[in-house]
């Protein structure tokens, strides 16, 4: 066999990490060996060992020269960890984004580099409304996503990041796939998940 790479993606606040962690649940169930790396764990590790940054919502304030270097290090990070850990089988899960709010501009979260180390089989693109977004950020204590929690902002943003996603996709000529993560409904958006997992 060969490892199985996917990389779930969705604006913050959307439930990824809900629905991720449905998903590795229930392909646990059905025998796969699961591993779920989040890419901005190891980012932080990183810019908190540099003193460059406190808490994980600080990060995409950095300068981008230093974002643009936290992030080629996490990518090969997961990828050496991930291969040490599952060898030729089970399945790797991204934790990621596909665009990121900086203030130079809407950054790539998975730009050549990343994407050609990862090489996923599938991008998962995790959507909601946006009211529901801005409802969920607000449920989710010590966080601190304002940038994010605008309704007419997430509406252009979850399109440039779906557009960032198939970006992405064509460089390695990985499937996209969007996931509607429905109120209330996170294990309809991870049966769908595992689904497409399981096609691979
Ligand atoms: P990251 O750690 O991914 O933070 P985030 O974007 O805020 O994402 P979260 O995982 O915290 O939120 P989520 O959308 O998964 O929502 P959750 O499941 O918690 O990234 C942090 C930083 O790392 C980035 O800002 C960036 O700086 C950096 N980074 C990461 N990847 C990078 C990359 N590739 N390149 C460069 N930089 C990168 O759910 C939210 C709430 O909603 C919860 O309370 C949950 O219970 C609720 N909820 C979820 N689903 C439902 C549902 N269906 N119904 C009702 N409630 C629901």
């Amino acid at each position: 066999g060969m490892m199985r790479v996917v990389i779930a993606t969705g604006v913050p606040g959307v439930g990824k990490t809900t629905v991720t962690s449905k998903a590795v649940e229930m392909l646990k169930e059905k025998g796969y060996k699961v591993k779920v790396a989040n890419f901005g764990d190891y980012m932080l590790k990183v810019a908190k060992e540099r003193g460059w940054v406190q808490h994980r919502d600080e990060m995409r304030k950095l300068n981008l020269s230093q974002q643009r270097e936290l992030q080629a290090l996490a990518a090969k990070a997961i990828i050496e960890e991930a291969k040490a850990e599952l060898g030729d089988e089970g399945v790797l899960i991204v934790d990621t984004h596909a665009a990121i709010n900086t203030p130079t501009g809407v950054w790539p979260g998975l730009p050549k580099h990343v994407i050609e180390n990862l090489n996923p089989a599938i991008i998962f693109v995790i959507e909601a409304s946006p009211e529901e977004i801005v409802e969920r950020q607000r449920g989710d204590k010590g966080r601190v996503r304002s940038d994010y929690s605008d309704v007419d902002f997430l509406k252009r943003f979850m399109e440039l990041a779906r557009n960032a996603a198939i970006a992405s996709a064509v460089l390695v000529g990985a499937a996209v796939n969007v996931i509607y993560n429905r109120q209330g409904a996170v294990e309809e958006a991870a049966a769908k998940f595992v689904e497409a997992v399981e096609k691979i």
